[in-house]
């Protein structure tokens, strides 16, 4: 990748992109390494995929960092995955601050250590009022895990069954206060939810690349976004003319 590289600039930029960050153990095995290089090289990647999001100007960001069922992963794995954070918080959380990033989490803290939930919750202090980019962390997060507690939350509100409706149960959710998803991209070629933002993804556009998370750099993120721009959305209906979306090429529209 070319770092002073010109990038043409974009024709419709997502407000929202989640990523299910997939590849790194993969990534390792390929260079002969243990799978938490792959973790840390992941890491790093991030740091650039967060600067090239707020070059983008995008406004949201949803990494999936751990999933609920990610504790059933070898011990050794799990306790890497959690020290990896505690780092990243350490060593990144300034440079974060000083570029407008605001740190979010969803998911549950409560089964991490006191130490861990105490930096994460400082983090997200600290930030609050940054607004260049919302970097949402889903960290010890299932969609179906989201949804159960939703549903809970909606009968000890005392909710009646006839006043729930869609839009009362984004309301639940970790993210009632994000916008849904715009693109979902998935790195290193599988073609699963995995449990990420169930309700969120009804409609959003999905991007998945062969590449592995620790090789996703600023190009990637570029390509995807100008593939989401050449998308046509159309939520279950017809679209009208005037909204018709350009082809690849910019001539010819599509519809
Ligand atoms: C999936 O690759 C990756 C993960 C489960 C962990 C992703 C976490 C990070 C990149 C750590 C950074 C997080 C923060 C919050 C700083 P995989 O292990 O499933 O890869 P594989 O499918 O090739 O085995």
């Amino acid at each position: 990748m070319d770092p002073d590289k010109n990038y043409k600039p974009l024709t419709k930029i997502p407000t929202h992109i989640a990523v299910i960050m997939d590849g790194n153990g993969r990534w390792a095995r390929a260079r002969g390494l243990p799978r938490l290089a792959g973790h840390r090289a992941g890491t790093e990647n991030l740091r650039r995929v967060i600067a090239a999001c707020v070059e983008f100007g995008i406004q949201y960001l949803t990494i999936y960092a751990f999933s609920t069922e990610n504790w059933e992963r070898p011990q050794e794995e799990v306790s890497g995955l959690m020290l990896i954070v505690e780092d990243v918080i350490d060593r990144e959380l300034e440079e974060l601050n000083r570029q407008g990033v605001q740190l979010r989490h969803i998911g549950h803290l409560e089964r991490l250590k006191p130490k861990l939930q105490k930096k994460v919750l400082k983090a997200i202090e600290k930030t609050k009022d940054n607004n260049r980019l919302i970097l949402n962390i889903a960290f010890n997060y299932g969609g179906r895990d989201e949804i159960t507690c939703a549903i809970r939350s909606m009968i000890a509100d005392g909710i009646k069954a006839e006043e729930v409706t869609a839009e009362l149960v984004g309301k639940y959710l970790f993210t009632r206060d994000i916008p849904d998803p715009d693109i979902i991209i998935r790195t290193s070629g599988e073609m699963r939810i995995s449990n990420f933002m169930i309700w969120q993804a009804a409609y959003a556009e999905w991007y998945v690349t062969p590449t592995f998370w620790p090789d996703f750099d600023k190009d990637e993120l570029y390509k995807a976004v100008v593939d989401y721009a050449h998308r046509e959305r159309r939520y279950g209906r017809v679209l009208e003319p005037s909204e018709c979306v350009p082809d690849a090429d910019e001539t010819s529209p599509r519809c």
